[in-house]
């Protein structure tokens, strides 16, 4: 399916492949290894850059096609512009950059991270090497027809550092989160025939292998538990809805887990209220916010996290059918809350309150994070740069917003408050399931907030960030994994202590 790299990290003497990548900073002085390697060509870097008016500038690159003197068929020359203020997020873009130079045609390649100014960390090189894999992601799973340009030789890559067994211990960590990214993409861009929910919770429990506890409950455990909001969402598809719980026990036995809570609407039609057919395709990415928890969970037992973390994912399809769901239904929600249906495409905040209300019940965590591809208004008012987050607790905020920007899956906090939340008091129940055209993320967050009593919360809507994107340096792909990455950082960066 896909055109992984295989990446290996090796010493200063790469074997010998038929294309070159170096670095260089804005100084255009080249690491040790580098000038070894470049040796026998005598000055036609330094004169070809200077032809070219090449700088070293970020997004700059010479390359030299069967340089003279060279045993190669092609010599990068990628600019990185001032070493020393490049980030963690920007080698991973580095390394996507690079993998988007190579032709699908290259066999084998090197890299050298080494810059003539200093040294590169190990987790940087393991940095740049997953931004390389990740670039090298494709679906073509359901290609039949492969035309030359479309069916790329799998490119073996050795990454040349100056810590080998550093770097290695480094890169063992960032390809599960790697692979962590590349099942929650993949899960993403799957076809709606192909995954549903009871699918979809069969591919999360192969989790089980890295030793993470899993649980699904099928309709009738559903029924049992008394999670009438998510059930009425499932209700009108041929296709039986599922809970999944994972649990990763990582941390101490003292530490409450984390919680990580995912909306999995594997088609969204919109239900009875339903949807224009325009683009009703794009719905299949229902589910994204499930399938981050799905990666997240591969990615915290791959690198073996020293954190609790239980990820809960609700599954269900939305259909409109004789035995669907209506407008004007009361709805018995898991808390015992009551909720007045208006709109039946408003069905990922039902499926949420049941998964969020229960995890809560069952395992009393120290906080519950929840990811949903929630509402079309975030799109309208943050595009698909960043993804809305609301929150009420401070810390956690801050904390995630912290981890959006080291990783480059950002997140911007939404207001939440009172004059909002009676936007959606019903007439006849509890709570009604839309508060009208006006701030419709937010009064989707405050019915939300209405199933958390007092644990800190956060929710990310991640309808603008987690599907039909455009293309990157590190992801070419219509579903990007979003989230996988940022919240691996969030709890390494706090639980993990
Ligand atoms: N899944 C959609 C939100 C969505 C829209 C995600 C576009 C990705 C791209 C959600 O279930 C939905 O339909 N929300 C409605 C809510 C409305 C009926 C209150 C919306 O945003 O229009
Ligand atoms: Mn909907
Ligand atoms: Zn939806």
């Amino acid at each position: 399916m896909a055109n992984l790299p295989v990446l290996a990290f090796t010493d200063f003497k790469p074997a010998p492949a038929p294309v070159l990548v170096i670095l260089t900073d804005e100084k255009l002085d080249f690491g040790s290894a580098a000038r070894a390697a470049l040796k026998p060509s005598g000055d036609l870097v330094a004169r070809v850059a200077k032809a070219e008016g090449f700088n070293g500038k970020s997004g700059k690159v010479l390359d030299l096609v069967a340089p003279a003197g060279l045993a190669l068929d092609r010599l990068i020359v990628v600019g990185t512009g001032k070493a020393k203020s490049l980030k963690a997020r920007d080698w991973l873009k580095l390394g996507g950059f690079i993998m988007g130079r190579l032709s699908l045609r290259t066999k084998a390649a090197s890299v050298i991270v080494q810059f003539g100014s200093g040294k590169v960390s190990a987790a940087d090189a393991a940095q740049l090497a997953l931004g390389m894999k990740l670039r090298g992601y494709r679906f073509d799973r359901y290609k039949t027809k492969k035309k030359d340009d479309e069916a790329p030789v799998a490119v073996k890559v050795s990454i040349a550092v100056e810590n080998l067994a550093d770097a290695r211990k480094a890169w063992a960590a960032a390809d599960g989160i790697g692979d962590g990214v590349i099942i929650a993409r993949d899960l993403v861009n799957e076809p709606p025939n192909v995954l549903f929910p009871a699918e979809f919770a069969k591919r999360a429990a192969e989790v089980k292998k890295l030793g993470v506890a899993v649980e699904i409950m099928d309709g009738a455990a559903l029924r049992k538990a008394g999670m009438g909001a998510l059930l009425a969402v499932g209700q009108g598809s041929e296709r039986d809805s599922r809970l999944v719980i994972m649990r990763w026990n990582g941390g101490k036995k003292s530490q409450a887990p984390v919680a990580i809570i995912g909306k999995g609407v594997c088609f969204d039609t919109g239900g009875i209220s339903i949807k224009p057919a325009a683009s009703m395709e794009d719905m299949k990415g229902d589910m994204a916010g499930a399938a981050c928890v799905a990666g997240l969970m591969h990615a915290l037992a791959a690198r073996k996290a020293r954190a609790n973390v239980i990820g809960v994912i609700g599954l269900v399809e939305n259909m409109p059918d004789g035995k669907a769901y209506r407008p004007g239904d009361i709805l018995t929600s898991y808390s015992g809350q009551t909720i007045e249906v208006i709109n039946t495409d408003a069905e990922g905040r039902l499926v949420l309150c049941d998964a969020l209300a229960y995890t809560n019940d069952k395992y009393k965590p120290q906080l519950m994070i929840n990811l949903a591809t929630l509402t079309g208004a975030i799109l309208i008012a943050l595009g698909q740069e960043y993804a809305g987050l609301f929150s009420n607790d401070d810390k956690l905020a801050g904390r995630l917003i912290d981890a959006g920007r080291d990783t480059g899956e950002r997140v911007w906090r939404m207001p939440l408050g009172p004059e909002y939340d009676k936007m959606i008091d019903s007439k006849f129940a509890d709570m009604k399931n839309t508060g009208g055209r006006m701030g419709g993320s937010i009064t989707a967050a405050q019915f939300l907030q209405r199933y958390v009593g007092k644990t800190p919360w956060a929710h990310l809507d991640i309808a603008g960030t987690s599907m039909a994107v455009s293309g990157s340096d590190i992801n070419q792909s219509w579903g990007p994994g979003w989230g996988v990455r940022m919240l691996n950082e969030f709890i390494a960066a706090n639980y993990e202590k």
